[in-house]
């Protein structure tokens, strides 16, 4: 955990090979898991649009709209955390046009994001271009990038062939170029992310891509164990929450059918002369 706090500015040069910590990087959609992963000590709280996946039910990040990001990064932001607040940009916030994706990137830096974040390579250069222009810092992410889903025909490893290595090293450099901070590398063979991460001065941030990259990044669901399905591969659960959450309303739901709740000392009470006149036993206030 660093000491100093963390900034763009600090985030730009946290280089592994300059003796750097890693970056830790994790997600969380409202005020609550904004607040724990702050007071865990992490450099970055991402406000992901896998908020769609994690809380809103949804089976993709398609259907997430600016209108819901908006919405999340303001929640994380009134945790008033010490992290850097990154909001990522939906699906349709930044393809139509540059001065749309300007428009709606400001929305999410006054919602309270510090930077925000967008998928894609070399076609996002013009859009990254304007908003470092708009004094908007910006997160690239290669690779698996979810909202492709359509055109890679599932959630599949990408960068799998020389060639492919070859154009995302190229995309990662046109990023860079463009200005941004960091990139965060999904869903690719571990080679490839240490190939990006030596050829880059900015850091990368790696989901599923292996050891090498200059940080690391998880869901808070995942992490935590609080999500439905079984976790990809690259993702290491440190608690099942969803089980002890389960179990907690379960013994409430017995304590209930019993009898057993509420208890005394979950009770109010009024004075004796109040019970007395309503006709009742004894009773203490509390
Ligand atoms: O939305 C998200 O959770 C992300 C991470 C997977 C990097 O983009």
């Amino acid at each position: 955990m660093t000491t100093e706090p963390v900034s763009i500015p600090s985030l730009t040069t946290r280089k592994r090979r300059h003796g750097a910590p890693p970056i830790v990087m994790v997600t969380a959609y409202d005020e609550p898991s904004a607040r724990i992963v702050d007071q865990a000590g992490v450099d970055v709280v991402l406000v992901g649009d896998s908020v769609a996946n994690n809380v809103l039910g949804y089976e993709d990040t398609l259907q997430v709209t600016i209108d819901d990001m908006e919405r999340h990064v303001a929640a994380v932001a009134r945790a008033k955390v010490t992290c850097v607040i990154v909001g990522d940009m939906p699906w349709m916030s930044y393809h139509l046009s540059v001065p749309d994706a300007v428009g709606n990137a400001a929305r999410l830096i006054r919602a309270g994001a510090q930077a925000v974040k967008l998928e894609g390579g070399l076609s996002r250069v013009p859009v990254v271009e304007a908003l470092v222009r708009a004094e908007i810092p910006v997160m690239g992410h290669l690779g698996l990038t979810p909202q492709s889903v359509l055109t890679m025909g599932g959630y599949r490893v990408q960068a799998r062939s020389a060639a492919a290595a070859t154009a995302l090293i190229e995309a990662a450099k046109a990023l860079q170029g463009a200005g941004c901070f960091s990139i965060v590398l999904e869903g690719i063979p571990d080679v490839v992310a240490e190939a990006v991460t030596a050829s880059l001065e900015i850091p990368t941030i790696g989901i599923g891509a292996g050891p090498s990259c200059d940080g690391q990044v998880l869901v808070f669901h995942d992490l935590v164990g609080l999500g439905a399905r079984k976790p990809p591969k690259f993702v290491r659960q440190y608690a099942q929450l969803a089980a002890a959450a389960t179990a907690a309303v379960a013994a409430f739901a017995r304590d209930v059918r019993s009898g057993a709740f509420p208890g005394d000392e979950e009770t109010y009470h009024a004075s004796a002369e109040v019970a007395m006149a309503l006709g009742g036993g004894e009773s203490a206030t509390n």
